[in-house]
Formats: C-alpha cells, sequence, structure tokens
C-alpha cells in the first residue's frame, strides 16, 4: 500500500518559515553564480554547499539534516545528521545547495538551488541511491498512473483523463544509456520524450505546470532528488511514486541504516514526505522553472519559488541584493 493522503496528525510548520526558506536556497545560488561556466563541478558545489549552511545557521530553528551532501565520514558540510539553526522550531531538512553541479560548471540551463523543511520524522530517509519515479501534475484522480505498470498504460491513462490522444502527451526523462528502453517504449506508445540532461527535480516539477507542456515524468534518478521533488509536489499538488534502486550491497546496507525495512518497497508521495512541508528553489542558470542568478549594474537578481503544503500557496520571489551586503 502506498500512501497518498496525509496522515491523521500532520501539523502546520510557522508560515513564517517560508519566507526564512527562500534567504536560504538565494544564498546558495548567489555563491554558486561565480562559479557558472567555470568547468568545476567541485568548486560550484562547494561555493553553495557552504553558503547554504551559513544561512541555515542564521535560522531561528533546531534543524536536522536528513537528506544532505552525504554521510558524516564523506562530507565535511551539511551531512545527514548535522544540526543547523540557531535554536527553535524543531525541523527536519531535505537540501541540494546545488541541484545541477555540472549543469552550473557547463553554464547550462536548469541548475537549482533547493531545499525543504518538514515535521521532525516525516521525510524519507532516502540513500544516495537512484530511485525509479513516476509522477504527473494536479487534477487527476488518485492513482491514474502506477510504477509498475508499463509505460504505454501509463501514458494512455493519462491520455484518457485528458481527453487527447497520446501522441499529444509528452513525457520528460533523463537523457542516459539506462533508459533507452523506457524511451523506446515511451515513443511506440506515440508520446514525445523530452530528455534532459541532469537536474530532475526540477523535471518532476515541470510536470506541475502547464506552461512547460512536460505532462508525465519516468525514469530513475538519485533518491535525495526524489524526496525534494515529492515536497515540491506536496505543496503544489500531483502524485508521483518511488522505488529505491540498488546497485550493490554496500548500498542496500546504507539503505538499512537510514532505517529502510523493506528495499523493494514502492513509495507513494506521502510516504516520501509525510508532513507538513516548507519547499524552496532558487535558480542558478536560467531554466524552464526559474531565472537564475544575473548581475544587474550594483545589484545581484534572483528568482525563487517557495511553497507551503499547509495552504498550498506558491510565492513565486524576485528579489534584488545590493553587492557586498
Ligand atoms: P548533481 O547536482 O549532484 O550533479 O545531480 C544532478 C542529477 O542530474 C540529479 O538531478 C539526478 O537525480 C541525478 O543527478 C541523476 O544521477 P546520474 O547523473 O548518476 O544519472
Amino acid at each position: 500500500m502506498t500512501l497518498t493522503r496525509p496522515p491523521a496528525h500532520v501539523k502546520p510548520l510557522d508560515r513564517a518559515f517560508a519566507l526564512e526558506a527562500v534567504r536560504v536556497t538565494e544564498a546558495a545560488a548567489i555563491a554558486a553564480y561565480a562559479q557558472i561556466g567555470r568547468g568545476n563541478e567541485h568548486d560550484a558545489d562547494r561555493a553553495a554547499v557552504e553558503a547554504m549552511r551559513l544561512a541555515f545557521n542564521a535560522l531561528p530553528i533546531q534543524g536536522t539534516v536528513v537528506i544532505g551532501e552525504g554521510e558524516r565520514d564523506e562530507a565535511p558540510m551539511l551531512f545527514i545528521g548535522e544540526k543547523v539553526g540557531q535554536g527553535g522550531l524543531s525541523v527536519d531538512i531535505a537540501l541540494d545547495p546545488l541541484e545541477g553541479t555540472t549543469l552550473t560548471a557547463k553554464a547550462m540551463a536548469n541548475a537549482l538551488a533547493v531545499m525543504a523543511m518538514a515535521e521532525p520524522g516525516t521525510m524519507l530517509n532516502a540513500p544516495d541511491t537512484y530511485m525509479d519515479k513516476i509522477a504527473i501534475g494536479p487534477g487527476f484522480e488518485e492513482g491514474l498512473i502506477d510504477l509498475d505498470a508499463e509505460p504505454g498504460d501509463n501514458i494512455n491513462a493519462l491520455a484518457k483523463a485528458k481527453n487527447c490522444r497520446a501522441d499529444e502527451i509528452t513525457a520528460l526523462v533523463m537523457d542516459r544509456p539506462r533508459h533507452e528502453a523506457l524511451i523506446a517504449k515511451i515513443r511506440k506508445s506515440g508520446a514525445k520524450v523530452k530528455l534532459i540532461t541532469d537536474g530532475d527535480v526540477a523535471g518532476v516539477i515541470e510536470t506541475t505546470d502547464p506552461a512547460t507542456n512536460v505532462d508525465i515524468y519516468l525514469g530513475t534518478g538519485g533518491a535525495p532528488e526524489g524526496v525534494l521533488a515529492a515536497a515540491a509536489l506536496r505543496c503544489v499538488g500531483g502524485q508521483m511514486q518511488g522505488r529505491l534502486v540498488f546497485r550493490n550491497d554496500d548500498e542496500r546496507a546504507r539503505a538499512a541504516k537510514w532505517g529502510v525495512k523493506d528495499l523493494t518497497r514502492k513509495y507513494g508521495l506521502y510516504d516520501l514526505v509525510a508532513g507538513d512541508v516548507v519547499f524552496s528553489a532558487t535558480g542558478v542558470t536560467d531554466g524552464a522553472m526559474l531565472r537564475g542568478v544575473h548581475r544587474v549594474g550594483e545589484f545581484i537578481t534572483t528568482e525563487s519559488v517557495v511553497m507551503r503544503s499547509a495552504t498550498g500557496t506558491v510565492r513565486w520571489i524576485r528579489t534584488r541584493h545590493c553587492r557586498g551586503a
């Protein structure tokens, strides 16, 4: 059974945190800006991580990183289990200071700084493995899509629900050799395939925005990114399912360490993020969802989106930052 509704008791997070959240992703995006196009993924990520950590530590929260830069022994900062904030409201945090390190290093579209804060204990502690994912936007009958169904069946069900033909459906898939068979099946169903090189948090979110023309996300990407995308869908609506994918015993052991008992479990949206959640993303490079960081004279401009699941409010925030302030 996958969870498709909120558990009985969900406490809303303080609404003030929605705006605090934006400061965190803005800081990471601005720090990454200096690294756009420099061909150095590592430096780009490090700049974003350091800035995001500083920003978190200025917040009145008692935060625990549950999805972070890696385990304590492999990530010097924002590792899983790290405590951040000045003290206050207890929250669990899922973060990716730079979602699209390669996109940033190569000055390609769609790099983001992202994070989600939720009630403690309510986000899947996803290990750093892959996850099979399927997602669609809001407005459809629950259970319309199924991770275990054939891609063609999901596409036909979606086309029927949208009252269109399968060849009018666009599926977004990461451009990876592992998706060769999946892409062939999607094309066989008649649907179009939009390929992305990286950044499947934004990819999943595209399904929720009719302006993108993306109807469904299919394929395997990072499991941490799956939880972040689920956090966004919890706020804007939509359906998502995921299942962890393991390449070796080490990955299985990691999952067990983070409390995953059933390694083959199919997760529903509310299994991925059960509690009330705030999601924030700031564009690093220009993208389908957000404009990236730009320098305009004496100012730096950013564009962010911040969402709350408690109300479904989605705020688009364009900010002008004084350089050096
Ligand atoms: P990074 O920002 O860590 O480079 O991740 C980008 C990303 O494209 C994710 O959006 C996606 O989930 C994952 O990498 C896919 O992994 P892989 O590149 O191994 O296929």
